[in-house]
């Protein structure tokens, strides 16, 4: 499994960068909104990050037509060769995947809660699909258990091209435990969810019994 960072934090990608683990990162309009980030500066923003990370880093649309999400993914794409365009699932997301798809443009299709609607992106030319996990656990549904039918479902299928599965809206080490388990390509993680990955009470304790005993030794 790769982590990508959920995150339109710049301090937190380059933590994350420097413990060697981070793969990827995805932004939404909510995150860079929490940055306080402004239009003006939205696309320098995604481009500073895309300098950072080596990996794919998903800028959304906020277009609501086909030809405005084109438009969006054309710029978007235009910023970094690691750009990827996040489009959420719908009609003129679909048809607009279809079309950045034949332009070579990367798409990652985004608020993804079903099977068919994962196939459906797939099929459209998606190189990415996140099915969101918490957001269903907000509606006492399983959120893994929809993910795991994605994961189970994507895999029957050739779509001629690559398709990755991005579990998103992860909110714990558990969602992540079980979105490995069930081999879900990559989790995108919230900076707060991967600090907890690394740890554990059991780690702590081991350190912390580790040190005393170091200070017994230099004491001796
Ligand atoms: O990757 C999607 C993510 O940003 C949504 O997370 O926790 O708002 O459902 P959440």
């Amino acid at each position: 499994m790769k982590f990508f960072l959920d995150t339109a934090n710049i301090a937190e990608i380059e933590e994350a960068a420097s413990w060697g683990v981070l793969s990827g990162v995805t932004t939404n309009p909510t995150l860079y909104a929490r940055e306080g980030g402004k239009l003006a500066d939205f696309h320098g923003h995604l481009k500073r990050i895309c300098d950072i990370v080596d990996g794919p880093v998903s800028g959304e649309t906020v277009g609501l037509t086909r030809d405005e999400i084109i438009r969006e993914g054309v710029e978007l794409a235009a910023l970094a060769p690691n750009l990827i365009v996040k489009v959420p699932t719908m009609p003129e997301g679909l048809a607009a995947t279809k079309a950045l798809f034949d332009m070579g443009i990367k798409v990652n299709m985004t608020l993804c809660f079903t099977v068919p609607q994962a196939i459906l992106a797939a099929r459209s030319g998606a190189a990415y699909v996140s099915p969101f996990v918490g957001r269903f656990d907000d509606i006492s549904e399983d959120g893994i258990d929809q993910l795991e039918q994605v994961v189970i479902a994507l895999d029957n299928y050739d779509f001629g091209h690559d398709v990755e599965v991005i579990a998103a809206s992860i909110r714990s080490a558990n969602h992540v435990t079980k979105a490995a388990l069930m081999g879900a390509d990559i989790a995108t993680v919230p900076f707060s969810v991967l600090k907890n990955l690394v740890k554990h009470p059991l780690t702590d304790r081991g350190l912390e019994s580790f040190l005393a005993d170091w200070e017994k030794v230099k004491n001796a």
